[in-house]
Formats: structure tokens, sequence, C-alpha cells
């Protein structure tokens, strides 16, 4: 205690009050060596996890003595916190604290679905609430920042961080980024049951050519400005503490050392004063994008380019000290870096009180509570979608014997999902769990495996291996098949076939799982397909002849509980896709909001225009998809056009026999610009309850501030004209006005 006391002091001499902050950080600034202020700018990860490739080479531990180390990332438990947040109190000149970081992306302990799955719940207060309570855990446990929320927009599922996210749109990316920040920073980021968010990865990793992972993204800036820049400008209007670099390059420049993207857009265009974290040394990795020759020069560039500390590189801490003192870098680049880093700390408490997330009494409390499972399955049963229901084989009824069958069928892993942070593996309740807990003194419930799924061991770290030989299983789920009035199939990815680095170039079911359904279908064809996967599949054949299909993604702890409400009708699904489901992968990218093109697609015979030869033009299921136990009619479309806005009115009828939640979505288009502009564009949604024979009236309004776009000058203007003004249930299903708008 004697160096905190020590560091109050040193903070009380140098007249600093906590009351200004700037006055604070001046004055700590004005006291440290340059070799400390570089210090402040290297990040280590510590501790078991890694979450990229063998750390920096180097005498870490005497460096967080000296005081050369600002910030340790993966480090789990407030008792290690606490241990090394002493040593570095106590043992360094100034006794500046570290500012701890872990990647919560969908919970802690207590884990909710994956980003991808909660964005298809359309459901923003639920979205924040799955933040707040993460955050409250992980703070709870010591963290201070987390490196979420992930807002990179993808068309491609080819590319496994579409779990991370929230799908093709900008326009929810965006709604989605800022309830995220909201949720993770609270009011307050002092308070000690928040955390600092972080806006990653800046910017258009999820554009990486043929969706393969740390790709060239060619994006150009009007597609950057108009798709890929909104939620990253929706955190920061937010006010997220943080952006991450992305490793990627943009047209031939790494985003590490993109000083148009840093210094222009983001610190001068948008006035983002606080900390830009590169990504796992994505700062040395400026030598293998073959822009600089080593890793002073990678260290150059990337401070140039506004990035303040360095991922788990060394390259900082290794070469800064030296430019400054051979005159090629000023030192007023590192004070800038170093300000910024203090502030963060300040902001979050710890210069007041290095220890004022470890306390161990509120991590008992908090972690795991009851009430956070509850909105965990609150939240799983929001995102599930439905796909397909022939014959209204869903909610399950009147029948005496189901079997469940499939490699995920018991498995209590997947449900966790990628980027688990510190949910415990094998910890959901597993869909057979989930049945019998709800069925199972009423139904008789036969199980077999089928196939097995991953091999090898399904982790963050390690390849994946996937049966591919193996059919054993299958007399035995065909046993149970045949004499069941209803088969659940329980298929798809293992938690660790999407997130980092895993890319698949076929996103079809993987290993024998399509064989072993394609068997059962012949013995019964009463089969309900339940997706548990993390990105879109190509599931052609599955859409083709399965009556019903269920997609529920990773869902967290109560993935199984979830499902089973919602297949014996104790929930009616309301989730709609947020990414587009290919036919095939030759059709990605496909997405909603596409440009005509001069030869736009139709369906007439003619060949001189947009089409494949071999595959239907639509996607197996569009951006927007999903069904519900009820039937919804619109109508009654009308747009009233005021002086600076329209008003836009629809009627919203349950047509069905039970209560429903239905996703109303309001697009528009620009019909002609000075750039081509999509052909549908999300700018409104309302998720709205309706009983049965009920109609409820939406409105929504648009302004040219929601009608503007950037230009090809990056102005970003109104441009009068007609516009078409669609209101519907997907983005394929739409009532449709045309009005001029000036
Ligand atoms: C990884 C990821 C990034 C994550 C970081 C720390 O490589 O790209 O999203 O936050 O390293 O784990």
């Amino acid at each position: 205690m004697k160096a905190v006391f020590g560091f109050s002091i040193l903070l009380a001499l140098t007249g600093c009050t906590t009351s200004n902050t700037s006055n604070r950080v001046e004055s700590l600034l004005n006291q440290m060596t340059l070799r400390e202020k570089i210090g402040q700018m290297n990040q280590y990860s510590v501790g078991p996890e890694l979450t990229g490739p063998e750390g920096a080479q180097n005498d870490r531990y005497s460096q967080f003595e000296n005081g050369e180390v600002g910030s340790a990332i993966n480090l789990i438990g407030h008792k290690d916190i606490r241990k090394l947040q002493e040593l570095v109190v106590e043992k360094s000149r100034l006794g500046i604290p570290l500012v701890f970081a872990h990647d919560v992306i969908h919970g802690y302990k207590t884990i909710f679905p994956i980003p991808l799955a909660e964005s298809c719940s359309w459901d923003l207060q639920a979205i924040e609430k799955s933040a707040r309570i993460a955050a409250k855990e992980a703070a709870a446990d010591g963290q201070n920042w987390t490196f979420a929320p992930m807002v990179d927009i993808s068309r491609d599922p080819r590319w496994g961080r579409v779990m991370e996210g929230a799908g093709e749109d900008p326009y929810w990316g965006s709604l989605v980024a800022a309830a995220r920040v909201r949720g993770f920073q609270g009011e307050d980021l002092s308070d000690p049951l928040t955390l600092a968010s972080c806006a990653k990865h800046f910017a258009g990793y999820g554009f990486a050519e043929s969706g393969k992972d740390y790709n060239s993204a060619l994006i150009g800036r009007n597609d950057l400005r108009n798709f890929v820049l909104p939620p990253f400008k929706s955190a920061n209007n937010a006010n997220t503490a943080t952006f991450m670099n992305s490793f990627n390059d943009i047209d031939g420049v790494p985003a590490t050392g993109n000083k148009w993207l840093v210094n222009d857009v983001l610190r001068k265009e948008w006035m983002f004063d606080g900390v830009l974290v590169s990504d796992w040394n994505s700062v040395g990795e400026l030598v293998n994008h073959g822009v600089v020759k080593d890793r002073a020069e990678a260290s150059a560039l990337a401070l140039k380019a506004g990035t303040d500390m360095d991922m788990e590189g060394a390259n900082f801490i290794d070469n800064l000290e030296g430019l400054v003192l051979n005159g090629s870098l000023p030192e007023s680049l590192i004070d800038d870096a170093v300000r910024r880093i203090l502030h963060l700390k300040q902001n979050l408490g710890l210069l007041d009180d290095p220890y004022r997330y470890l306390d161990s009494k509120r991590e008992q409390e908090i972690v795991m509570h009851s009430q956070h499972l509850e909105a965990s399955l609150d939240m799983a049963r929001k995102s599930i979608v439905l796909l397909k229901n022939e014959n209204a084989l869903l909610p399950l009824k009147d029948v005496s014997s189901v079997a469940v069958i499939g490699p995920l069928a018991k498995d209590k892993d997947a449900p966790i999902g990628s980027w688990r942070a510190q949910g415990k593996s094998n910890s959901a309740v597993s869909f057979h769990e989930g049945l019998v807990n709800k069925l199972g003194n009423k139904v008789q419930i036969a199980y077999a495996e089928g196939c097995k799924l991953s091999i090898g061991p399904n982790n963050f770290l390690n390849k994946l291996k996937i049966e591919q030989e193996d059919r054993s299983g299958f007399p035995g789920a065909l046993a149970v098949a045949k004499k069941s009035d209803v088969v659940f199939m329980v298929l798809g990815e293992p938690a660790f076939m999407s997130g980092e680095a895993r890319s698949r170039s076929d996103i079809g079911l993987p290993g024998l799982q399509l064989e072993l359904l394609q068997e059962v279908y012949k013995v019964n064809e009463n089969i309900v397909l339940v997706l548990m996967n993390g990105r879109p599949l190509c599931i052609p054949w599955e859409e083709g002849n399965i009556p019903a299909i269920l997609e529920t993604w990773h869902l967290g702890s109560r993935a199984g509980d979830a499902i089973a409400d919602v297949i014996v009708g104790d929930y009616n699904p309301s989730g709609k896709l947020t990414m587009s489901f290919p036919r095939s992968e030759g059709q990605i990218p496909i997405y909603y909001n596409y440009r005509n093109t001069g030869r736009p697609e139709n369906d007439n015979d003619l060949v001189f225009y947009q089409h494949h030869m071999d595959v239907d033009r639509t996607p197996l299921f569009p951006f927007g998809h999903g069904l519900s136990y009820t039937t919804f009619d619109y109508s009654n479309l009308a747009v009233r056009t005021m002086d600076n806005e329209l008003e836009i009115t629809v009627d919203v009828a349950n047509t069905g026999e039970r209560q429903g939640e239905e996703v109303v979505m309001l697009y528009v288009r620009d019909k002609v610009a000075s750039v081509s502009r999509p052909v549908l564009e999300l700018k409104g949604v309302r998720k709205i309850l309706v009983d049965p024979g009920g109609q409820k009236t939406v409105k929504f309004a648009l302004t040219k501030e929601d009608l503007s776009f950037y230009n090809v000058l990056e102005e970003f203007v109104f441009e009068p004209g007609a516009f078409e003004i669609s209101v519907g249930t997907s983005s394929t299903d739409l009532l449709t006005e045309t009005v001029q708008f000036n």
C-alpha cells in the first residue's frame, strides 16, 4: 500500500486535483522519462490465454517493474490482476497503474448469444442489456476495458468473424454499435461495474477478399464511406473510449498505417480523441505488408498514423526511443499518445485508485447471477430465426414420440460459441437437455448422435479436424427416426468453426451431417432441422426438402431452454436475418442493398443481363427473413411529404391465431443520384407486439439527413428527387410508394 500512498503523495506534490484531469495528466506526463512514456504505449497479453500468434519474445517481467508496460490483456481473475497491479504500482518509479483488457464479446461468464444472433433479435434494449451484464461481470472480475463491439459490416459468410458482428447492413449495424457501446460503458467509466468499449476493427476488415481472414480489402472510397464507416461513426457518436486498428490493407494501404483513415477521418473529421490500440502485432505486421522495411519503420508509420498503443508486438518499446533520440520522430507524437492513454486511465478511475475494480465480494455477488442467466435466456429466445415451417410442423403438437439426432444434439459446448471470454467449456444447456426439461414427462424422447462432428481439439488456437468417414452411427439414428412422430436433427458448426481465423471455402453443413440428414429423411420426412452455427450456411437441399428449419446460431448459456420454448410454442419466434443466406458459395457476396448496375438481373430469358447461369439470382433466405407462428398483413402504406421530412404510416394486422411480435422494416431507394445508390436501403425498424385479430398503425419519419449519402467528393449530401419508400416484413416482401422529395 506504500506505493499507492506514495503515488497519491506524488500527485499531491504536483498540485494535481481530481477535479481537473488534464492538469493531472499533464503534471504526470511532465515527470515521465521518454522510456516511461513509451512504456504506457506498450501492451502485452499475460496469462495462459493467447488470442493471437506467439507473443513478443522479450523480458516482460522486468518491463512491468520498470514502468515500461501500460496495459495487460487476457489476465483473468481479480486475484492475479491485483498481484500484477501491485507489482507495477509499488515497484515502478511513478507507479502508474496498468489498464486491463479482455475480449468480452457476448458475455463474460454468463454467456449470451453470439453478436450475429443477437442482431437478429432487432431488440436494441435487449442488446444493450446483454452488453451491460457482460460489462458488470467482467469489471467485477477486475477487467477495465473490452475489445468490443466489433462493428465490421460483412457480406461474406465464408469469413468466420461474421459471428462477432451485426450483419450486412450499415443502418442496423450503426444502431447496434451504439447500443453495445452504451451497454459496456454505462453512464460513468469510473463506475467499477463498467468497461471502456473499443470499436473494432478500423476499418474494412469484413470485406477481406474471398472471406479469407486477414486478406486485402478492395473497397472504393464511396463504399467505405456509405457501407463500412457508418457503424464506427455511430460508435464514436456514442462516445466509445477506444478504437482498434484492423489487420487488413484497404486497396494496398494497411489500416494500421493509414494516415487518411485515422488522422483525417477518425481524429480530425470525427474528432475522436480517445485511444487507438493496434490489433495483435498489427504494427509489426506492416513489415509483412511490405510498406516498411523493419519494425522501427513500422513503429514510426503506425505512430504517425495515429496508433497510440502497440498490442503484443513490443514494437514501440523496442524502437520509438531510438527514433526520437536520433531525431526521426518528434517526442510530441509520443506525448499525444500517452496523454490519451493517461486520460483513459483517469476516466476509468485508475489514477485515483488502481485497485477500484478488484473486489472479491463484488465478484462473488455479481458473476453468474441468476438474473444474468435469465437475461441470457430472454436474449436467446429473441435471437432464434424460424426460416421455414411447412404445414405448421412447429410449434410441436399432438406427438407422443420424438427423435433427437445429431452431433450437436447433446453438445454443451457449441452454444457457448467462439470469443467466449470466461464462459466455461461444455457449460451450455444442450438442445437435448432443454427438450427433456420441457417435454420429458409428456413425450418419449429417443436420442442418437448419428455421426461425430469435430474429432480434434475444439478450442481457440487449434485447427479443427472434422469427421469425414465414420458412418457407424447412422443405423442407430435411422432406428430412432423410424419409430418417432417427429425428428429433430440438431446440426451445424462447433463453436470454433467460426470466429477469428476460421474462414471456410465451403459453407455447407460440415462433415457427414448432410448425408446423415438425407438418410434420415428417407425413413421419416417429418423433420425439424435445428441449426447451431456461427455464420449463414449454404443449405439448398435442406431448404428444398426439410419442412421446418430453425436457425438457433450459438445461443449461449441457456441455449437448450430457449430453443425448447420456441419448439413447444411457449415463445413465438420473432427473429429476422441480418445477413443473407446464399444458395451457393458462388453467389457470394450476395446482399440486399446492392446497386442496380447497367444490366440489372431479372427473370427474362435473355442472356445479356446480370446472372449466374447455374443458380437462381436470389439468396436462399434474404436479409430480413424470419417467420412467426402467426401471420401479419401490411396495408394502407401512406407517405406524406412535409417541408423537411417524409411521414410514413402503414397498418400491420395480425391475421393469425396467436399473439406475435413483428419487426416492421422501412426501406428507401434513391432513384437517381450523383452516384449509383442501392436498390434498397434499410432506414427504419419498429418491433411491435400485435394480438391475434388486432392491428397497429406504425409511423416512421425520414429527414433529408436520413436520405443523405457520401458523394464522390466524400461530402455528405441530400440530393432532391424521386424516392421509393417501402415498408414490409423483410427486404423481399414490401409495399412501395414513390414520392418526390426536394
Ligand atoms: C485478435 C483480434 C482482436 C482481439 C485481439 C485481442 O487478434 O483480431 O479482435 O481483440 O486480438 O485478443
